[in-house]
């Protein structure tokens, strides 16, 4: 399934990299990596704080013919094959904050960002973006403006090894992609649900300048947030909203 792999020393973003590749005419199985980003991106655009050598910045494309809509749920179904990915290096249990942060106690660990080209009616083209603090130096993440850690601190004494994470994140996320049209999400809506950090918890949700406080209640079977209100259960889909612990 793996198709080119570019391990890059410094590049703007790999997301945009790998962007740029599709436009070049790269398809399925295109994965780029790099030391350093210049200008790592975020969700809610974000910047990701990417220092030289010390952490995991991931794209991997993988094209479909079926549109955007079929892709529901795909960034979600990203963050349970990361956690996988971890677990399978005998990392302790990670969690997921709605829709794809990567939680220890509360703190986060990586990010998901996936970004799209082509056709979104057709022929598509999907950059999945994983970023993972390893070993992140402080002085590098004073501007981080929540709760963070890394691999580092949350594996004691067994060291994380970089090329073994990258490995172990390949195996997840290349069938990942490859099955995930045929598959959807439903097959994935259980295992996010055993990995939520947020469930049953109180929240607010963040849209803009909107704020919304509720109860988390898990995924449905798209993907979207269930938040119980005095109102009932509404359904909250991913894009430009944030959840916080009440
Ligand atoms: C988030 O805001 O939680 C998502 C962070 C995603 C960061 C990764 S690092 C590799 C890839 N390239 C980018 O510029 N962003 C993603």
């Amino acid at each position: 399934l793996l198709h080119e792999l570019h391990l890059l020393e410094t590049i703007d973003s790999t997301n945009a990299e790998a962007l740029r590749r599709i436009a070049g005419g790269a398809g399925a199985g295109l994965v780029c990596c790099a030391e350093l980003q210049t200008a790592g991106r975020g969700r809610r655009g974000r910047t990701w704080i990417s220092p030289y050598a010390r952490n995991m910045y991931l794209s991997l494309v993988w094209e479909y013919h079926e549109g955007a809509a079929a892709l529901e749920g795909l960034s979600l179904a990203v963050g349970v094959a990361v956690v996988r990915a971890l677990d399978r290096l005998g990392l302790p249990a990670l969690q997921l904050k709605w829709p794809n942060d990567l939680l220890f106690n509360g703190a986060k660990v990586g990010g998901v960002l996936l970004e799209m080209a082509g056709d979104a009616t057709g022929r598509c083209q999907v950059v999945l973006g994983v970023g993972i603090n390893v070993s992140m130096p402080a002085a590098a993440a004073t501007t981080i403006d929540q709760a963070w850690t890394d691999l580092a601190s949350i594996a004691g004494s067994t060291p994380v090894s970089r090329n073994a994470l990258l490995a172990s994140l390949l195996n997840e996320l290349l069938p990942l992609a490859a099955g995930f049209s045929a598959t959807g999400f439903t097959p994935w809506q259980a295992p996010w649900m055993t990995l939520d950090a947020y469930a049953d918890t109180a929240v607010i949700l963040h849209s803009g300048e909107q704020r919304q406080a509720g109860i988390a209640r898990g995924i449905d079977s798209r993907g979207a947030l269930q938040l119980e209100t005095s109102l009932g259960v509404t359904s909250i889909y991913g894009g430009e909203i944030s959840l916080r612990v009440a």
